[in-house]
C-alpha cells in the first residue's frame, strides 16, 4: 500500500525554501504563549526523581485522566490519553472499521486531510459527503450516503477548514442515522476551546454509546509539539482502544502529560478567553483586508482558519506556490481538503502578521487574478 504524505508538509517545505520573506499561514501551529503553569511544570519536571522518568500507565497518568473526565462529565475509565488528537482519531477510526460492520467511512467535504489518509491506512473506503454552503452539517446528504456498508462517520466541530460549528441537533440526527446502519460516529473536538461564536456544544452531551469524542491540548494550550490528546470511548470500545494504543505506543510521554495536568488544574478561564479574543481580532483584520482584495471568504464561527476565494485563481497547489513566490503569503490549497472547496485557499490565523498577509493579497489581486503560468508546476 502507498501512504499519502499530507500535502501541507509539501507547502511548508516550499515556503521555507522560498527566497523572499514569506508569511506562513499554512499549518495550525499556534504562535501564542502556552499557559504559564505549563512552562512552570516542565521546569519542575527536570528535578523530579528517576521514577518520574519511567513509563506512565499506558492509558495515561491517572490524575490527568480524572481531570479530563471531570471537565467532560464522564467516567475516567472511558478516557484514554493519546499522542495527540491524531492518535485518538486513529484509535477511534480503527475500532469503528475493525468491527466487521462494513468498510465505508463517511467524511464531510471539505475534509481534514488526515481522515481520508487514515481511512486508507486502515483498509477502509472513504466517501466524501457534501456539507452546506456555510460548512454546516447536511443531514440529508449523510442520510443519502449512509448504507449497510457504512462503519464510520467522522465529524469535526469546530471545523477545520471551514470554521463551522455544528448544530447539536444535526449531530444528534447523524448519530440516529449511524444507529440505523450500525456505524460509529467519531467527533473530533480538538478546537472546542476556539468557539468564537459561543455556540459549540460537545457531542458528549448526547450520551450515546455510538459516539467517540476525540480532543487534545495542542491547540487549546498552544502546544502542538507536546503531543497530548485523548479519546472518550463508550464502554464497548474503550478496551480495544487501550490495547491498540499500548501495542502501537507502549504509552505516551510522561513529562508532557504531567505538564498538561498542571496546566489544566492551574490555568484560569481567562487564558482561553484571551486566545479567543486574539483570534477574533485577527479574523476581523484579515477579513477586512480580504474585503479590500475583493475576495469571497468564510468567517469562522470556531477554530482558526479562513477560507478565501480569489476570482480566476483556484486553490491548486500550483497557485498556492505562486502566492508564496509572488505575493509572499503561504496558505493551503483548497484541493487538499477534498472536492468541495477546490476553488479556495485556506489561511491559518496563527501569525501576528495576518493583517499584513491580507494586505499583500489585496495588492497582489489589485488588478484581478494574474494570468495562469504556462508551466503550472
Ligand atoms: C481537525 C483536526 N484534528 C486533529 C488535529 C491534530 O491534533 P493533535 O496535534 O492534537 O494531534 C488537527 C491539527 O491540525 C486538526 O485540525
Amino acid at each position: 500500500m502507498e501512504y499519502e504524505e499530507p500535502k501541507f508538509f509539501h507547502v511548508m517545505q516550499y515556503a521555507a525554501a522560498a527566497d523572499g520573506d514569506v508569511i506562513d499561514m499554512v499549518s495550525g501551529n499556534p504562535d501564542w504563549e502556552p499557559p504559564a503553569a505549563l512552562r512552570e511544570a516542565l521546569r519542575e519536571y527536570a528535578d523530579l526523581p528517576p521514577a518520574d522518568f519511567q513509563y506512565p500507565p499506558s492509558d495515561g497518568l491517572r490524575e490527568l485522566r480524572e481531570a479530563i473526565a471531570e471537565r467532560r462529565g464522564v467516567d475516567p475509565d472511558r478516557v484514554v490519553v493519546t499522542n495527540g488528537t491524531g492518535e485518538a482519531n486513529y484509535l477511534a477510526m480503527a475500532r469503528a472499521l475493525d468491527r466487521g460492520a462494513g468498510d465505508e467511512a463517511l467524511l464531510m467535504d471539505p475534509v481534514y486531510p488526515y481522515y481520508p489518509g487514515k481511512t486508507h491506512l486502515l483498509g477502509g473506503e472513504p466517501t466524501l459527503v457534501p456539507t452546506a454552503r456555510d460548512g454546516g452539517l447536511d443531514v440529508d446528504a449523510v442520510r443519502e450516503a449512509a448504507s449497510e456498508d457504512t462503519a464510520l462517520i467522522v465529524l469535526n466541530t469546530p471545523n477545520n477548514p471551514t470554521g463551522a460549528v455544528y448544530d447539536l441537533d444535526a449531530v444528534r440526527e447523524v448519530v440516529g442515522l449511524a444507529e440505523a446502519v450500525d456505524a460509529v460516529v467519531v467527533v473530533d473536538e480538538v478546537y472546542d476551546r476556539f468557539d468564537l461564536a459561543g455556540s459549540f456544544e460537545s457531542a458528549l452531551t448526547l450520551d450515546s454509546d455510538r459516539v467517540i469524542v476525540t480532543s487534545g491540548f495542542s491547540k487549546s494550550m498552544a502546544i502542538t509539539g507536546l503531543r497530548v490528546g485523548y479519546g472518550v470511548f463508550p464502554e464497548a470500545h474503550v478496551g480495544d482502544a487501550k490495547t491498540r494504543h499500548m501495542l502501537v505506543n507502549v504509552t505516551g510521554a510522561r513529562p508532557s502529560q504531567y505538564a498538561v495536568y498542571h496546566a489544566l488544574a492551574e490555568t484560569e478561564p481567562d487564558y482561553y478567553a484571551q486566545s479567543r479574543e486574539l483570534l477574533a481580532d485577527r479574523v476581523d483584520a484579515f477579513t477586512d483586508a480580504l474585503d479590500a482584495a475583493g475576495a469571497e471568504y468564510s468567517r469562522p464561527e470556531g477554530a482558526f482558519y479562513v477560507l478565501a476565494r480569489f476570482e480566476g485563481f483556484p486553490g491548486t497547489m500550483a497557485n498556492v506556490k505562486r502566492l508564496v513566490d509572488e505575493a509572499g503569503v503561504a496558505g493551503m490549497p483548497g484541493e487538499a481538503f477534498g472536492t468541495a472547496r477546490d476553488e479556495w485557499i485556506r489561511f491559518a490565523l496563527v501569525t501576528p502578521r495576518a493583517t499584513e498577509a491580507a494586505e499583500r493579497l489585496a495588492d497582489y489581486f489589485a488588478d484581478g487574478a494574474p494570468e495562469t503560468p504556462a508551466d503550472p508546476r
